[in-house]
Parts: C-alpha cells; sequence; structure tokens
C-alpha cells in the first residue's frame, strides 16, 4: 500500500498546496493513505474544526498535530468527537483526543496511525518511548500498518525513536522543525524512516514565519507576533510502500515539491 506523509503545514499557503498537490499524487502514484501534519495550519498556530474538515474534504484520511494542538481553543470539543484528529499519546492522561486511531485507506485496508511528541527542548510530558511501547502493542493486536508521527525539536530523539520501533511499526517521521532532511531510509528491520518530513509552507520564510519579524525578535529580543509568511509553497512529504501482509516497508521516496 502506497502511504504519503506530509509534514507541518503552514496556514492558508500550506493548506492551498495540500488540496493541489494530494488530488495529484493519488491520481498520479497510486497513493491509497494520507496523513498529515496540520498544528500550524490555522494561521500557523494550532488548527481548527473547519480547517480540520478542509484537510478531510482534501484526501487527507488522518491529521497529526503536535506542541500546538491546543492554540484555538475550539479544537478542544472538536478532538473528543473527532478520532482522526490526532494530539501526541504522551501528553498527561485525561487531556482530550486521542494519540493513536486505525483508520481506513481508500483500498479498504487498515492503518494504524500514532502521534507521539519528544521531550528534548519541548513541553514536559509523559516519556515517548514508554508510551509509545505500549500504544505500538495495543495497534499491531488490531492491524499490522503502523505509522508513527514523532514530534520533535531534537534529532537525537527522533532518531532514537527510529530506532527502538525498527520492525515493529511501518514508518517513523519526524516532524516539527519545519526543514527536510535528507535521511530516508528503511532501517533494517523494516521501518521506512525520515527524521524531519519538512513543511508545506512558504519558501521565503524562517521555518513559515515572515522572515522580517522572525530577524527582529532574534535582535530585539522582545514579543514580536508571528504571520505566516507570503509567496510560493514547497511540498514536503514522503511516500512510501508497506508491504500490508507483514506491514514492512518496501520502498521509500522523500517529496520536496517547490511551487
Ligand atoms: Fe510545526
Ligand atoms: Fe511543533
Amino acid at each position: 500500500m502506497k502511504i504519503l506523509f506530509i509534514g507541518d503545514i503552514i496556514g492558508e499557503p500550506g493548506r492551498k498546496t495540500v488540496a493541489r498537490h494530494v488530488p495529484k499524487l493519488v491520481r498520479e502514484r497510486g497513493v491509497e493513505f494520507v496523513i498529515a501534519n496540520a498544528e500550524n495550519a490555522a494561521g500557523g498556530f494550532g488548527i481548527t474544526p473547519d480547517i480540520a474538515r478542509e484537510l478531510f474534504a482534501a484526501g487527507v484520511h488522518v491529521i497529526t498535530s503536535g506542541n500546538h494542538i491546543w492554540d484555538k481553543k475550539e479544537i478542544i470539543e472538536y478532538i473528543k468527537k473527532e478520532p482522526r484528529l490526532l494530539r501526541p499519546a504522551n501528553y498527561p492522561k485525561g487531556d482530550p483526543g486521542n494519540g493513536s486511531v486505525v483508520a481506513t485507506a481508500l483500498s479498504g485496508e487498515k492503518v494504524g496511525v500514532l502521534q507521539l511528541m519528544g521531550r528534548v527542548a519541548m513541553p514536559t510530558l509523559d516519556c515517548p518511548f514508554r508510551v509509545g511501547r505500549h500504544e505500538v502493542e495495543a495497534l499491531r493486536r488490531e492491524v499490522r500498518t503502523v505509522i508513527v508521527d514523532m514530534h520533535a525539536e531534537a534529532t537525537s530523539e527522533k532518531m532514537a525513536m527510529g530506532w527502538y520501533l525498527d520492525g515493529d511499526v511501518s514508518g517513523v517521521f519526524g516532524t516539527h522543525t519545519h526543514v527536510q532532511t535528507a535521511d530516508e531510509r528503511i532501517l533494517p528491520k523494516g521501518t521506512a524512516y525520515l527524521t524531519e518530513v519538512g513543511m508545506v509552507g512558504p519558501t521565503e520564510s524562517v521555518i513559515g514565519i515572515t522572515k522580517e519579524i522572525a530577524i527582529e525578535k532574534f535582535l530585539t529580543q522582545m514579543p514580536r507576533r508571528f504571520e505566516v509568511a507570503p509567496g510560493p509553497c514547497v511540498f514536503s512529504a514522503v511516500l512510501f510502500d508497506v508491504d500490508t501482509a507483514v506491514g514492512k516497508a518496501v520502498s521509500i521516496e522523500r517529496l520536496r515539491i517547490q511551487d
């Protein structure tokens, strides 16, 4: 089964780029299941119910998120009722929403998706490794194909998660830092891996934000409201093929399409 995993979608420019590329990739590359990180889809900060619906309509099967999940308060009621929108599984017990889901691909096959968040230079959450192991075991009782979004700042933490889950999941992909890395590979026991998928957002920017504002903030160390940058976008994603009989990856291709 061909699966597309899309990195952090930045604001309206990112959403429009996703809506253009996803149907094309489904048509031309035979993509059957789409996962997208949308923690920055609402003007760079969080996601709203309308935006989640917009992304599902564009062909996304499961939306993942991260530290920005709670930025828009209307998402709190929505996430309780929409299992296809995930927040990191290692948030404190009792937080709204879920960190994993089993969803159905265009082929009718079932796919498990798990969202975790790192703890290096990130909010203090439960251990993503221990929570991840527990969640993967639960998902594997139901499905063979399991994909993990590891939302983290540190390359080392993402890489460690890839090795930790190698052979037990079909793919581990990093999100959050918005700049794609070039280390895509299939790990020895069959897990597709990429440290950072990158963003779908404006190229002439600082990780999606207007560059002048970002520079000024670094220069002055004073609070400034971030704004999504204008201009053409980069579409960053990973396209991989899973042997669904065993849940192992057979190919991986990094996508970086510049408008
Ligand atoms: Fe992000
Ligand atoms: Fe993030």
